[in-house]
């Protein structure tokens, strides 16, 4: 894992990254989607499932603009390391605590780049015979051969660029930014 090494690279943590969605424009998004959620699940109660590092701040912000009951469970799965390229392999890291079976499931997820890990996730979670599967991401990457995901809750389309904050890390630094941003110098 990153660290940054020095002093200086410590006080300049920021300044290479451009935003891309201010923390005024991602809170009426996330106000957005609580309220089709709300909506849309009005009779029931759902199980949030969080996929974990990156949707700890998104869910955290998101189920507070849920005006209904719902449930929390997380997983954690890892696809990544620390580069920038998917490697396609998804390893549940850790599962869920409790059984979905006759629930109603509502995946949150922070960015969806090739659509691999989302595609292993849904299939996984489908064996285990919920009542019904949704999906809502933050952050949807326009990357050539995306494996298509039916996503029911969108936050935003966005270039194929590495992004950072709210979240998302590189190498684990920069997911307390309270904003989304690009990182400039990167592939
Ligand atoms: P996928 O399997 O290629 O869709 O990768 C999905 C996962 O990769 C996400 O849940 C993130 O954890 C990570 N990821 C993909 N793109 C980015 C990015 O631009 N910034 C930070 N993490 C990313
Ligand atoms: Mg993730």
């Amino acid at each position: 894992m990153e660290q940054f090494a020095s002093e200086n690279e410590k006080n300049d943590w920021k300044d290479n990254i451009t935003i891309l969605f201010s923390e005024e424009v991602l809170r009426k998004k996330v106000e957005e989607l609580g309220a089709a959620v709300s909506k849309d699940y009005a009779s029931r109660t759902p199980v949030l499932v969080a996929v974990l590092k990156g949707s700890f701040i998104f869910i955290a912000d998101l189920c507070r603009k849920i005006s209904i009951p719902v449930i929390f469970d997380f997983m954690a799965v890892s696809s990544y390391g620390d580069s920038m390229v998917s490697s396609g392999v998804v390893r549940i890291t850790k599962d869920l605590d409790y059984s979905i079976e006759n629930m109603d499931v509502l995946i949150i997820e922070d960015i969806i780049d090739s659509g691999r890990t989302l595609n292993y996730l849904v299939k996984n979670i489908e064996a285990r015979n919920p009542k019904s599967v949704e999906i809502c991401a933050l952050l949807d990457k326009d990357v050539p051969g995306k494996f298509k995901n039916k996503i029911k809750y969108k936050g935003f389309d966005i270039p194929n660029k590495f992004v950072v904050g709210y979240g998302l890390d590189y190498a684990e630094n920069y997911r307390n930014l309270p904003y989304i941003g690009y990182i400039e110098n990167t592939v």
